[in-house]
């Protein structure tokens, strides 16, 4: 399309002003030039939870969220589910293209040569209570890394960040199985270099005296696919923070640690938890009616569903509804997922989902398969946080590459007071309230 401007016409000063038209967007900071007078700073977009502003430009995810579409460097993302290993996805997210077989073996003995952590990091993790959050020692034992690798701050020398980024992959499944032996009161176990990504953290996670863990394959594909699915969206909230943190060159640990924060929020990765006490809590199919009616009143949120792209079924839920089966196959059905499937069908005929374009997102079902696992609802977004940190390092990974970017600095709309001078306490009144 020609003439790809914008001419705006500021009514204070009848002055017309023409912006050009890139990607669908306007450079927000065109509309500087738009003032009343010399001393005006100019005209701001006002952008709360950055509802309709690209922070970015980026060449890894892409969704059309009307449209239900998900493709991470181009691949649509049900083909990668069907044909790929996570490290495989994990190669194409940072790299930008699949691997050839060679390219995957040496990725894969690079991410696990990484598995092991130093043993002054497991009594990190030993100073916490037996009941402490898995998430909290998570984003507490990553951040505790960047005291372990002082060369992490390095972040523009390819070699030490391309080393930083293999040890974060290969020991956020060590830490995550360490957290949740920690919560048992059980031994670590230590990785087995024999093992693939998925089985080895399955044997850091339920070996028991047998000399050598036996990883279900049914159980280690349906933790590939979900690792795949859960690996990158774009500029979600955890992403958002890991792009804010890293633009203050702070190095990869303390960033990543940054980015579980953001995602252990009920809004965000947290909701795979909140499901699941939300579907513990309707408890059985005949009470979903009256749950669906304090949603409608706006006393409660169907946790699992929303999103704020996808206003059409998440692609990644429908897949995870698919390996739920043949989980349940393996460790037996959860009954939970009827309550969850009732709960769907009921929500999509009602005009009130319907009108806000609610669907179950990536949260709706996966916790039930991980409990089918045997994982308990705080480990949840443990699960989450694993695959997400790939997405979260090829987005740093980019951030740092990218001219257009600097520290990101936002600006604000002042609603405060006005200038005023200290009085003497003789003279102060009650508490001056601000007037929003
Ligand atoms: C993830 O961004 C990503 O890509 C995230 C993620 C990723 O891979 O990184 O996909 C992972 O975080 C998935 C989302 C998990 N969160 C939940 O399941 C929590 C429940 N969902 C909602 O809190 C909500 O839908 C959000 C947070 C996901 C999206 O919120 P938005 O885009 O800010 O939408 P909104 O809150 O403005 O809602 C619009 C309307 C409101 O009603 P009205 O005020 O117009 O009357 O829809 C209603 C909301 O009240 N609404 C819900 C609802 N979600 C939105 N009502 C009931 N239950 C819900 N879940």
């Amino acid at each position: 399309m020609d003439n790809e401007t914008l001419t705006i016409t500021d009514n204070r000063t009848d002055q017309t002003y023409t912006v050009p038209i890139s990607r669908g967007t306007i450079r927000a900071m065109d509309l500087r030039q738009i003032k009343t007078g010399a001393d005006d700073f100019g005209l701001m977009t006002y952008d709360p939870a950055f509802m309709n502003t690209a922070s970015c430009q980026s060449a890894i995810t892409y969704l059309d969220g009307d449209k239900g579409i998900l493709r991470y460097r181009g691949y649509p993302i049900e083909q990668l589910a069907e044909n790929c290993t996570f490290l495989e996805v994990a190669y194409l997210l940072l790299n930008g293209e699949l691997p050839t077989e060679d390219e995957l073996g040496s990725w894969n003995r690079e991410v696990l040569r990484h598995t092991m952590i130093h043993e002054k990091l497991k009594k990190v993790m030993e100073g916490f209570n037996y009941d402490a959050h898995p998430m909290g020692m998570l984003m507490g034992a990553v951040a505790a890394l960047s005291t372990f690798y002082p060369d992490a701050r390095n972040i523009f020398d390819p070699a030490s960040r391309n080393e930083q980024i293999s040890r974060l992959i290969g020991k956020m499944p060590t830490i995550a199985a360490y957290a949740y032996r920690h919560r048992l009161g059980l031994p670590y176990v230590y990785p087995d270099p024999e093992l693939c990504y998925t089985k080895n953290y399955m044997n850091m996670l339920w070996k028991r005296t047998e000399p050598k863990y036996a990883a279900n394959p049914v159980i280690a594909h349906a933790l590939e696919v979900l690792f795949i699915l859960h690996a990158d969206h774009e500029q979600n909230c955890s992403t958002n923070t890991m792009r804010a943190v890293g633009s203050s060159h702070a190095d990869p640990y303390a960033t990543t640690a940054a980015a579980i924060a953001a995602l252990w929020g009920p809004l965000h990765g947290g909701a795979n938890e909140e499901v699941l006490r939300m579907l513990d809590e309707i408890g059985k199919v005949s009470e979903i009616p009256g749950f669906i009616a304090q949603v409608k009143d706006g006393k409660r949120k169907l946790m699992g569903f929303g999103h704020r792209v996808y206003k059409n079924y998440d692609p990644r839920a429908r897949i995870i509804k698919r390996v739920a089966e043949q989980v349940f196959e393996v460790t037996g059905r959860n009954p939970k997922l009827d309550i969850a499937l009732e709960l769907e069908k009921i929500a999509l005929s009602d005009e009130y989902f319907i009108k806000r374009k609610l669907y179950p997102n990536v949260d709706f079902y996966s916790g039930i398969i991980y409990q089918a696992m045997g994982f308990t609802p705080d480990q949840f977004t443990v699960l989450f946080a694993i695959p997400r940190t790939v997405g979260w390092l090829a987005q740093w990974q980019e951030l740092l590459g990218d001219a257009d970017q600097k520290i990101a600095r936002p600006r604000q709309v002042y609603i405060g007071q006005d200038a005023r001078d200290v009085v003497p306490f003789a003279q102060r009144g009650k508490l001056q309230t601000v007037t929003a």
